[in-house]
């Protein structure tokens, strides 16, 4: 099991509405590769159907060479696909660790084999500790999530993907709502993720600076089809880009 994402053709209807048309790209282990487009673009919906919340109207997800298409989302996240989500969610009257322990243990509850496999994750660097320290909430272990600031909520958040051990990982917005110094502080994070761990992230995320400074490449979505994927010095220049999302006026850092 490496971890190599390919989707393949991916569509997705609601209704007469084509959310999602004809949207091809591998994700190989490693690699920071961006999702940007206008809202509406059909960002979520690519993220809902490779994780499971919705079926492909068309085309097929697979992992490591296995069409895990049409799978349920609880399958999926055992298969090793890792998702954080747009908004904090956090348990009532529950430590920071123990949020880390209940998100480690819920992928492992029905299933013995993802159990025994967690043991071998635990020692490659996924343990409760081991993630407290990698996300740099060690010092706040103890204390009630809820009583977290909001950045730290966030932080919190992908602790509790990191600690299922993905293979891979599908992030949603991770600098909403953040000020720039607690951006800059998830820009490492993240970086720091994909260097200790070696796993491929699909990054969807508004802001460009933090999009263009830390993917590999980046894929231009709008009305549910590609416009273009490139590093982000190609995607920078790209005319089609520009006409569909970055703008005259948009600030490229
Ligand atoms: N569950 C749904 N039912 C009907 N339409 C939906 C649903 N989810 C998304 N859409 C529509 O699909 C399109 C893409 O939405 P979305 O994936 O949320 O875009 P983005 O995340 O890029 O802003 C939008 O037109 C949205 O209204
Ligand atoms: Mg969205």
């Amino acid at each position: 099991m490496t971890g190599t994402l390919e989707i393949r053709g991916l569509g997705r209807s609601f209704g007469g509405l084509k959310a999602l048309e004809d949207i091809s790209f591998t994700l190989e282990p490693g690699e920071i590769l961006g999702i940007i487009g206008p809202n509406g673009a059909g960002k979520t919906t690519l993220f809902n159907t490779i994780s499971g919340v919705y079926k492909p109207s068309a085309g097929a997800v697979s992992l490591d060479g296995r069409d895990i298409s049409g799978l349920r989302p609880d399958q999926i996240g055992r298969l090793g696909i890792g998702r954080t989500f747009q908004s904090t969610t956090v348990f009532p009257e529950t430590t920071v660790r123990e949020t880390l322990e209940r998100a480690q243990s819920f992928l492992s509850a029905y299933s013995p084999m993802a159990w025994l496999r967690s043991f071998g994750h635990r020692a490659a660097g996924h343990s409760v500790d081991r993630v407290l320290e990698r996300i740099g909430l060690d010092r706040m272990a103890d204390a009630e999530a809820s009583s977290l600031a909001y950045g730290f909520q966030k932080i919190l958040g992908i602790g509790m993907a990191l600690v299922q051990a993905p293979h891979l990982l599908l992030m949603d917005e991770p600098a909403a709502g953040l000020n720039s110094s607690e951006k800059i502080e998830v820009t490492d994070l993240i970086r720091g993720i994909r260097d200790e761990y070696g796993i491929g992230i699909l990054l969807v995320e508004h802001d460009m600076k933090m999009v263009m400074g830390l993917c590999d490449r980046v894929k231009v979505i709008s009305y549910g089809r590609q416009v273009a994927i490139g590093t982000p010095e190609e995607i920078r220049n790209d005319p089609d880009v520009i006409d569909a999302y970055l703008g005259r006026d948009h600030e490229l850092a």
